[in-house]
């Protein structure tokens, strides 16, 4: 049996239902991708990790269709009609609820940085407190003039800092305030009740927006306890409004992809040129050498050599493969093949143990039989190819006629002569030969030899 979440009495709310106008993007915000992963799901994520399972995401009406055809039925959802500010999207979230929890979370749509385990230190900093309403998870020490800055009384002494007053807003501080300071990384911690009490009197900013921020001022106001939990990387607070800061946000988790990768006993030669998206898998020991970029849901084995200068995406490659400068989408390699350099795997192109493509081989929607070698450019379309086929410089599979697709299927151990081409629909039986320069139009009989164009059968060998 599943063990019981460790917040079972807790709602993750997500707040997606921003305009993203920085972003100067059709997309919607909450669907741009950060190591290959779409922003939207990082807050999702986390809070499975932490163990909050229900969870609600605010979304607009025009990002509502979008954003529930990526994130599915496992979160519930709530529509926010007007981008009033994040405190009026929160409210809408909590509207959406059947029941009222007693404790709230709640995360941007827009902070992939942050970490589960900053977040269970403020759900476990939230807890131990009693009567405490309001805990904000913040960063210290940040140079970022877009976020809401942590006010505190009294000055720092002794290690210790005073109690939080206020959260203010960029705009609300005009431009006078460069330099470090302690930030609101958007990610709470909140009394039910008291929050859904309070959300619906916090005032309009002279923006026109109501900002959930204006809560920890309110909150203070009221004599409420609330506090400021600080994380434990500065980058944490890091949010995308604008391409800059997605660029910026991407070079942080690419880092520390990069650097969980090594932990877990992978070589990466240059980790500037290294780019690994969240979704991938790699073995222990495997090298990656410069330019090389593994993105999607691909999983790559044990004691591989990757790159330089090859895209892996969406593939799964199995253990002491070699693939030099080449690029594989939607492809499965098994163990011991060697591809390249500038070969092209397409979707759905399947190369089996110890296969070797070499220069310039292209293969889509087609097995690649075990120990068969296509040492030299070709084009290997809809085939099927069996097991220790020799498959020579310049054989293309014919496989389109102008209007449908047609299949190729060559028997173990064939021989395919330099520059054949073989018309689909056809088949070369088990141990036959072409001649090069062959045009196989018809099939070809086990151990059978054809040459010519278009190719003639040859009569068997004397000593066949
Ligand atoms: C917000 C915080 C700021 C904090 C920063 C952290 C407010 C007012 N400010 O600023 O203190 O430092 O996040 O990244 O909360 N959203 C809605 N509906 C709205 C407006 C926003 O759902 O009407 C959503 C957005 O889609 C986004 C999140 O709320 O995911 C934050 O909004 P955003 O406009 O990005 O606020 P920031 O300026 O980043
Ligand atoms: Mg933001």
């Amino acid at each position: 049996m599943r063990a019981p979440p460790p917040h079972p009495d807790a709602v993750g709310i997500i707040l997606a239902a921003g305009r993203g106008r920085r972003m100067r993007s059709r997309r919607p915000k909450p669907l741009h991708c950060a190591a290959g992963k779409p922003l939207i799901r990082y807050p999702v994520e986390l809070l499975n990790q932490c163990g909050v399972e229900r969870v609600v995401v605010v979304t607009s009406p025009d990002n509502r269709n979008a954003i529930a055809g990526l994130l599915g039925d496992g979160v519930g959802y709530a529509v926010q009609a007007h981008p009033d500010g994040t405190a009026d999207a929160l409210a809408c979230g909590l509207a959406a609820l059947a029941s009222l929890p007693p404790l709230v979370v709640v995360l941007a749509g827009d902070t992939p940085l942050v970490r589960a385990e900053s977040v269970r230190k403020l759900l476990a900093e939230h807890a131990a407190a009693a009567g405490r309403r309001m805990s904000i998870l913040s960063a210290a020490d940040v140079f970022a003039d877009d976020l809401g800055r942590i006010e505190r009384a009294g000055v720092a002494s002794a290690g210790r800092v005073g109690p939080v007053t206020a959260i203010v807003e960029a705009a609300d501080r005009g431009h006078a305030s460069p330099g470090p300071a302690e930030v609101n990384t958007g990610v709470y911690c909140f009394d039910g009740p008291w929050l859904a009490e309070l959300i619906t009197q916090v005032p309009r900013a002279p923006s026109g927006e109501r900002y959930l921020t204006a809560l920890a001022a309110m909150a203070v106001a009221a004599g409420d306890d609330i506090a400021a939990v600080p994380v434990a990387l500065a980058d944490e607070a890091l949010g995308v409004n604008d391409r800059q800061q997605l660029a910026a946000v991407t070079t942080v988790l690419r880092d520390r992809i990069n650097c969980h990768w090594m932990a877990a006993g992978v070589t990466i030669l240059d980790t500037a040129t290294t780019y690994i998206d969240a979704g991938v898998v790699i073995g222990a020991d495997t090298v990656l050498l410069p330019n090389t970029m593994l993105a999607g849901h691909t999983v790559i084995g044990e004691e591989c050599e990757i790159g330089p200068n090859s895209l892996i995406r969406d593939t799964a490659v199995g253990d002491r493969c070699r693939i030099v400068a080449s690029v594989l989408e939607g492809a499965r390699v098994q163990s011991d093949v060697s591809i390249g350099p500038y070969s092209h795997l397409r979707p759905d192109a399947l190369i089996e143990r110890g296969a070797h493509l070499g220069n310039y081989v292209e293969v889509k929607n087609s097995r690649v039989g075990a120990g068969t070698a296509a040492g030299h450019f070709c084009y290997l379309g809809d085939a099927d190819i069996g097991q220790g086929v020799n498959i020579g410089a310049g054989a293309i599979t014919c496989n389109y006629d102008g209007v449908d697709k047609h299949q190729t299927t060559i028997g173990d151990g064939a021989f395919i002569g330099s520059d054949t081409m073989l018309i689909a629909p056809v088949t070369v039986g088990h141990g036959a030969a072409t001649g090069a320069g062959a045009v196989v139009t018809k099939d070809i009989p086990n151990a059978g030899r054809a040459v010519g164009v278009p190719a003639r059968l040859l009569p068997p060998k004397e000593n066949d």
